[in-house]
């Protein structure tokens, strides 16, 4: 605790003294319950990880970097001309040798970055020259900004992420509108793009909050990310000065009255049109996809320990802590599935009437796909894409299970039990290069309807059960915290042998991955960026605090067996 008083507002140790405490008591959770958990994660025997320091003496080492950057002037921090080849302090800091491919992950992570007036403030998706269409790949997403954040967190250079929030937070501000329709104060963008005048010496920022993306998507993920990462960044840096800012509590005040209206919904998960996360074109993911809840309840909770508890604040953490019960039952009821679970509803009856009904949304037996039974385990389970009247999407996401696990929306049991289905579906859903981003693709007549014959989804591709290597982050944090660092191993090994090779592809085609993506870009960032998280993170697991968060003991575990359904 005492690293974390001392770098509160980048003052020194002096400074710190008195504003620290003040500032730290209303947030004492966010780094005690979690400081303690982490350190109880690492004492778990099944892992087996070669260097283990307790996060208070990360906090400690950190000290120093976070005071020597800390005590910089705001303005200054970064110089656009810093060498491209400065050694990452991340491999600086060990003492075995680094991969030689993450130098060239560094220098290309580098490479993408995007500077406004001289300060860098996030990184373009995609640097690929030799690609005839640049489309949107130039400007800088803020999901695809998320690995990017992490890498430089982890490295010790928290001066970026800063300025990407502040920046991402001025873009919230602005009155957004489609047409001659206003879209909700709290919305963020999906991406921005610097544009300089070199004439006039000006830096110039457009945004794009869905009015012209491909399909005019709303991105919801966006403010979920834009909450989860200024928590990462607190608790990486120590620094509650900028969460406190009231322009941030504003902002994800905003954020959260998007999500948190009551309406006529009868569900506590958040309804929401098709494209609106990193799947972002027509893929049947409407409604209530697995990947907006699971993100939805990873921001919830992450909001619970930055809002400051003022009037305003008090009203929210109020709300909050009524959805995220509601939320928990509802995810953990009714979007997960394991063997039982499958054979249980396997037998439902339909047409069931009233409170007492054991088939709840009217699922017909008969629309489980021949797929599911063939992919289920005996031993492992999931959550599912969708659940909705007379809907289940029983297709597995990796975003959606991954964030499940680190966020704890599942139960430490039901964590073990998703690792257990990745460990027994391993050619499935990993194959030649991690990991898929759903399983299975859909096809032919359902390829049709569902994507509206889109040509880049067609099966085993993009988005439609393609490899997506960005996602091998979210793995290894989720294998990690579920103490199974080996497979992390196992998925990086893959990864290694061919992500540089191969120029760092967007994504991978094929059933198992062996191909580079039809129309996938080169030099992705959140493909370079995921790698390096990944391989930081398994190299110093004390790193996995900035985007785990344990669980809630308030949030009891349902016990979940429909053993009544033949009543
Ligand atoms: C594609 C992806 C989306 C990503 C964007 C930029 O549109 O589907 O998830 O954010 O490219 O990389």
């Amino acid at each position: 605790m005492d690293g974390v008083k001392v770098i509160v507002d980048g003052r020194g140790i002096d400074g710190a003294k008195d504003i620290g405490l003040k500032n730290i008591s209303s947030h004492c959770a966010l780094f005690e319950m979690d400081d303690y958990d982490l350190s109880k994660l690492l004492d778990k025997p099944r892992l087996n990880i070669e260097r283990q320091r307790s996060f208070d003496e990360r906090s400690l080492s950190e000290l120093s970097i976070g005071l020597s950057r800390g005590l910089d002037n705001y303005e200054s921090a970064y110089s656009p001309g810093r060498s491209v080849l400065d050694t990452p302090a991340s491999s600086a800091r060990n003492s075995f040798e680094p991969h030689p491919m993450v130098a060239d992950a560094w220098e290309a992570l580098r490479r993408s970055l995007v500077y406004f007036r001289g300060q860098p403030v996030g990184t373009i998706a995609a640097y690929d020259h030799a690609s005839e269409e640049v489309l949107n790949y130039d400007q800088v997403f803020v999901r695809d900004f998320v690995p990017s954040a992490l890498a430089f967190l982890m490295n010790g250079e928290p001066d970026i992420v800063k300025n990407f929030l502040l920046k991402t937070l001025q873009l919230q501000g602005w009155e957004k509108k489609v047409d001659r329709f206003k879209l909700g104060e709290g919305a963020m963008p999906a991406s921005f793009k610097v544009l300089h005048d070199p004439n006039r010496k000006t830096d110039t920022i457009i945004a794009d909050f869905g009015e012209s993306a491909i399909g005019r998507v709303a991105p919801v993920d966006s403010g979920f990310w834009w909450i989860i990462l200024l928590r990462a960044y607190t608790k990486s840096t120590g620094d509650l000065s900028l969460a406190e800012t009231p322009e941030c509590q504003k902002g994800m005040r905003l954020i959260l009255s998007l999500c948190l209206s009551e309406g006529f919904d009868t569900f506590p998960t958040l309804l929401c049109a098709d494209g609106c996360s990193m799947i972002d074109r027509r893929m049947g993911i409407y409604g209530y996809p697995i990947e907006i809840q699971a993100l939805f309840f990873m921001s919830l909770r992450s909001a619970l320990v930055l809002l400051k508890h003022d009037a305003e604040g008090k009203e929210f953490i109020e709300r909050i802590v009524k959805r995220l019960h509601a939320l928990s039952y509802h995810m953990r009821s009714y979007f997960w599935l394991d063997f039982q679970q499958l054979n249980d509803i396997y037998r439902y009856k339909t047409e069931e009437y009233s409170h007492t009904a054991v088939n709840k949304f009217n699922v017909i037996p008969d629309s489980i796909p021949e797929w599911v039974f063939d992919f289920m385990p005996t031993r492992g389970g999931y959550f599912i894409g969708n659940v909705s009247p007379a809907r289940m999407d029983f297709r597995w996401f990796a975003l959606g299970n991954c964030i499940a696990i680190l966020s704890s929306l599942a139960t430490p049991e039901q964590s073990s039990a998703i690792m257990d289905l990745l460990e027994a579906r391993w050619e499935e859903l990993v194959g030649e290069m991690p990991l898929k981003i759903c399983y299975p693709a859909i096809e032919s007549h359902e390829w049709r309807i569902v994507t509206g014959c889109d040509p880049k989804n067609t099966r085993w591709s993009y988005h439609n059960g393609g490899s997506w290597p960005v996602l091998l982050w979210l793995v290894t944090a989720a294998c990690i915290k579920t103490g199974r660092p080996q497979i992390a191993r196992r998925a990086i090994d893959l990864a290694e042998s061919r992500l540089l090779k191969d120029g760092w592809p967007e994504y991978y085609d094929g059933k198992s991955g062996r191909y580079t993506g039809k129309q996938a870009r080169k030099y992705q960032t959140w493909s370079i960026a995921g790698y390096l998280v990944a391989k930081m993170m398994l190299e110093d697991p004390s790193h996995l605090g900035m985007i785990s968060l344990e669980e809630d003991k308030q949030m009891k575990p349902v016990l979940k067996r429909s053993s009544s359904w033949t009543c």
